[in-house]
């Protein structure tokens, strides 16, 4: 595929990008690994963060100063006019005349979506609510071609938070097309939503659902391990019988052998032990880092300027 595959297109759900599409992104990638020209010199990514976040906002305001442009905006909503009962809608029609292009994080799933019917500037998604993270499966399957030299027919094993964790539910999705085969590693109350695993009977893909990592076969090539979201969660005591369910150790993950990748998309809490920041194959820090490159060629495509 050789047109610009983002070109005039928002970034809101994995759902609407098919495979060659997703190719063509991720080779799009690897020029933004070298210093590159200001191409987005005189630009403006308004970046309009209602939910806590550290590597999708610094990443990204980090990918657009790289590339020459500015940035603009808000961490949270409390510092903002939705404070004093502003709609969304009105926000973004609003920053619409500040910038060029926008980042929207949001606790209400349909939210970027929302953003980008109220605006023609390119919406892009970075997480609303427990439904999507387009650009963290972008950067993950990035890395992955790094780590496993391919994102076609991989193994992998799906551990933690499946119902909540958006960046699973993107991940699962684009790894439908490409051949994977799946396990699904979870609490009961935790499984994978059953819009996603319609996704995956949908595409034929392979899956799994177990409650024990002690049910993933040994060859897997990739452990993706999640967070208890508990922000998500609207019981507290549902929260606390799950919160300790269960800790990645270097033990429990000895019999995977030196050449899985594990891959988290941080933040961690509890559930990976600190130990495994040793592990040859811990890629957790290389997935934060592969945001830049990824959220530059994410910029540049979308802007018309790669
Ligand atoms: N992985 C991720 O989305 O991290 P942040 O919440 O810090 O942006």
């Amino acid at each position: 595929m050789k047109k610009n595959p983002l070109l005039g297109r928002d970034v809101i759900s994995m759902r609407d990008f098919g495979p060659a599409e997703i190719r063509a992104i991720l080779d799009r990638c690897r020029a933004f690994e070298k210093k590159t020209k200001p191409l987005l010199g005189g630009k403006v990514l308004a970046n309009l963060f209602f939910e806590p976040s550290t590597r999708t906002r610094l990443s990204f305001d980090a990918a657009m100063k790289r590339l020459g442009g500015a940035t603009i905006g808000f961490a949270d909503a409390i510092s903002t006019s939705i404070s004093k009962g502003e709609s969304l809608w009105d926000t973004i029609r609003v920053a619409e005349g500040y910038c060029d292009v926008m980042v929207i994080r949001h606790p209400a799933e349909g939210s970027a979506r929302l953003a980008a019917e109220a605006t023609k500037l390119p919406v892009i998604n970075g997480g609303d609510g427990s439904n999507q993270h387009p650009t963290q499966t972008l950067l993950d399957l990035y890395t992955l071609r790094q780590r496993c030299g391919r994102i076609e027919g991989l193994k992998v094993a799906f551990v933690g938070d499946l119902k909540y964790g958006r960046t699973v539910h993107s991940l699962i999705r684009s790894l439908s097309h490409f051949d994977a085969r799946l396990w699904l590693v979870s609490p009961p109350t935790l499984r994978l939503p059953d819009d996603f695993l319609a996704d995956l009977r949908e595409t034929g893909t392979e899956h799994h659902i177990v409650d024990e990592l002690a049910a993933v076969p040994a060859d897997v090539d990739v452990l993706y391990l999640t967070r208890i979201q508990k922000e998500r969660f609207a019981d507290a005591i549902e929260y606390e019988r799950v919160r300790n369910a269960w800790q990645v150790t270097p033990d429990n993950v000895a019999r995977f052998g030196p050449k899985v990748t594990l891959m988290h998309p941080l933040p961690r809490v509890t559930e990976v032990h600190a130990a495994l920041d040793q592990h040859p194959g811990a890629a957790w820090f290389d997935q934060a880092h592969n945001g830049v490159v990824v959220r530059q060629a994410i910029l540049a495509l979308c802007l018309g300027a790669a």
